[in-house]
């Protein structure tokens, strides 16, 4: 298994990428720890883990509160030994739809404060911990909205918050890399089946029709699905990945070329 003896964070285990990742990871072989605010979520993922013979651990702790995630960070070294891999899965509070002159200050920097903080907070716990043992990998989540430059979008602080996100990625990669660090940025595209909760009164048009456009503009006439995104980051996590860092991991379906 690719992560055998490995301990993980997953920050927003509860959620739907959070979740898939949690699984991808424990099927790997690793402890998971799950973090985020709903211990009723965590519970959740960590149960289906269980049944399914892999190990997870649940901890309620809020991304935004610097020292719930020192605390969380420092207690699963004292109780596993070590953070092999963090990833951060955490919703950012992005606020689409609305026209970039009437966006408010508050609404557009919302992405970017949140997930640049959130970011910058668990990496930073994670990567202090995996330097002092000269090894770790940390990833992080950006979106195809990024590269989301189509006639008419409003996308808010979205796509920014991203590429923030994805040079914040790099920069952990230079400066931990010399200790042994990796850190990359997997860069999904919108995932249809992530959708089902969502209300279809927060988009511009009904979720089929989202998928089809975005199947329409992918190089494989597909849409990227959670077993994609689990799939990817458990590779990464491995040692099989040894020789990648400071990148962004494509997972758009193609409807982003580099
Ligand atoms: N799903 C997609 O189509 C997609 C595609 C590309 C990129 N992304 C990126 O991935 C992010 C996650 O997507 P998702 O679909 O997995 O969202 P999700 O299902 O809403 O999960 C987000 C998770 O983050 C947790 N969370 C939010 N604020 C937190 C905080 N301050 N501290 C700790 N945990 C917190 C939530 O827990 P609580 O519910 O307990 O607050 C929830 O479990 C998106 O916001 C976006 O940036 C998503």
């Amino acid at each position: 298994m690719l992560l055998e003896g490995k301990n993980a964070v997953v920050y927003g285990g509860g959620g739907a990428i959070g979740g898939a990742v949690a699984r991808a990871f424990a099927g790997e072989g690793a402890r998971v720890f799950l973090a985020g605010r709903t211990l009723a979520k965590l519970d959740e993922v960590a149960g289906e883990i269980r049944s399914n013979g892999g190990v997870a651990e649940t901890a309620v702790v809020d991304a935004l509160d610097e020292r719930a995630v020192e605390e969380h960070a420092g207690a699963v070294v004292e109780e596993a030994g070590g953070i092999d891999v963090s990833f951060n899965a955490i919703s950012i509070r992005d606020v689409q739809l609305v026209p970039f002159v009437e966006i408010s200050r508050g609404d557009f920097m919302s992405p970017i404060l949140t997930g640049t903080t959130t970011h910058f907070l668990t990496a930073r716990a994670a990567g202090r911990r995996m330097a002092e043992r000269g090894s770790g990998v940390i990833l992080t989540l950006s979106s195809s909205a990024v590269r989301g430059f189509v006639p008419g979008v409003r996308l808010g602080g979205f796509g920014i918050a991203g590429t923030a996100i994805e040079a914040l990625t790099k920069l952990l990669a230079a400066e931990l890399g010399p200790q042994g660090v990796r850190a990359v940025c997997l860069r999904s595209e919108g995932i249809p089946e992530s959708w089902k909760d969502a209300s279809t009164e927060d988009w511009s048009a009904p979720t089929a029709e989202i998928e089809a456009h975005i199947k329409a503009r992918s190089l494989l006439g597909r849409t990227t699905t959670l077993a994609d995104v689990g799939n990817a980051a458990a590779f990464l996590a491995s040692d099989r990945a040894a020789a990648t860092t400071g990148t962004v991991f494509n997972l758009t379906s193609g409807t982003v070329v580099d």
